[in-house]
């Protein structure tokens, strides 16, 4: 269908299903076992109310923030995923160029289809456009400390350290469906193939991870690394609460989109948790969200809650159908919905955002 046609992130991802491959679609589309965790994140938003505040001159309604010290168009980041290339051969090249217009940072996973200096320079170096780089820990250090230098040496300045799969849940669409092995990720040195449990991509190329990693080693990871370090996949308040106190600059509570541990809570129940019993770690450190966030509304009570950016993983790769277009397009949908919401409950200025906006009595007590 045309572009034109498309209105919101389900129309991208309705047309992700009836037009990418089979293995595509069981790949990105896949969480663990029963799925429920990945389906409940989208649904938990809409268990949030709004609290509308009228009659407040919202004529002009502005989207600018910043994150981890960079000047962003929303407050909305590319999750990282891997291997975007299997949607549409610009891959992660094709996300870069659809985030440039807006400003929206893209984090490069460490299984993505291309290498980072492929990907960097896709966009103009005269936009200084902000890109991270998530890391999996590698079994072998020695390639982590390699890819680290590597990154480092491009102007990255945040690395996104991904914990929440020690192991990979089990996906079983993904498994289902037999992988291409002529699929690899550069970074990683991975490639896919089939063995008597199936061919779940994930599964299969996620196998250099290191389960071992702990909270120690990111000593560690300080002596090989001197920029920013997020911590993506906390799932409850304690863990973020020792990230703050670990002196991270910021946490990603995630559950991976559902991929990982089925039955881990809805990210947004993660979110309100940690406002219960760490409110302090808000202003200590940048507090970051993703996992079925599907509408600007749904970005905008994240930030009532705290959250200074919201992450989208698969609807960029939905988007990635139409190629950098569709990127664009995606961005320009979601910047609408958040300019409506932000006019509708009466704040002009996303510092205005606060939890007085909200209502989340469905969700509590937790
Ligand atoms: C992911 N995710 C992910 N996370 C990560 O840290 N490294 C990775 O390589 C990947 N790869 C990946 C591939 C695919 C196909 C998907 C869908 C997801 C997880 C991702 O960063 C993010 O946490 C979730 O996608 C967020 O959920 P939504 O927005 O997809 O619902």
């Amino acid at each position: 269908p045309p572009i034109d046609t498309i209105i919101n992130a389900q129309d991208f991802e309705d047309i992700a299903e009836r037009t990418t491959t089979k293995k595509t679609w069981a790949f990105y589309s896949s969480a663990s076992t029963d799925c429920i965790t990945r389906d409940k994140n989208k649904e938990y938003f809409g268990r949030i109310w709004f609290r509308p505040r009228l009659l407040r001159s919202v004529g002009k309604v502005s989207t600018r923030s910043t994150m981890l010290g960079h000047d962003i168009g929303l407050p909305v980041f590319v999750s990282p995923s891997a291997m975007a290339k299997m949607i549409h051969p610009d891959g992660e090249k094709g996300i870069a160029r659809g985030c440039v217009e807006d400003r929206v940072p893209q984090c490069v996973s460490t299984n993505a289809s291309f290498p980072i200096e492929e990907i960097i320079p896709s966009v103009p170096k005269e936009a200084k456009h902000p890109f991270f780089f998530q890391l999996y820990v590698n079994k072998d250090r020695a390639q982590s400390e390699k890819l680290l230098r590597h990154v480092r040496s491009l102007g990255i300045d945040t690395v996104f350290v991904t914990i929440d799969g020690p192991v990979q849940g089990k996906r079983e669409a993904d498994e289902r469906v037999k992988a291409d092995e002529s699929l690899s990720t550069p970074m990683s040195g991975q490639k896919a193939k089939n063995d008597r449990r199936g061919g779940g991509i994930g599964r299969i190329m996620g196998n250099y991870i290191d389960p071992n990693f702990t909270w120690n080693e990111f000593a560690w990871l300080r002596t090989h690394w001197h920029g920013k370090i997020v911590v993506k996949g906390v799932q409850c308040w304690q863990d973020a609460k020792r990230c703050a106190d670990e002196g991270m600059d910021g946490v990603l509570l995630s559950n991976h989109g559902g991929r990982n541990l089925d039955n881990a809570p809805p990210v947004i129940m993660t979110l309100l948790e940690c406002q219960m019993n760490c409110p302090e770690i808000f202003s200590q450190i940048e507090v970051f969200v993703d996992g079925g966030v599907r509408r600007g509304g749904d970005v905008l009570k994240c930030l009532c809650l705290g959250a200074t950016a919201v992450g989208f993983g698969r609807p960029f790769l939905y988007a990635l159908n139409y190629g950098e277009e569709g990127v664009q397009h995606f961005i320009d949908i979601i910047k609408q919905e958040l300019e409506i919401a932000m006019a509708l409950i009466g704040i002009t200025d996303l510092r205005q955002c606060d939890a007085s906006y909200v209502n989340t009595a469905e969700l509590d007590p937790l």
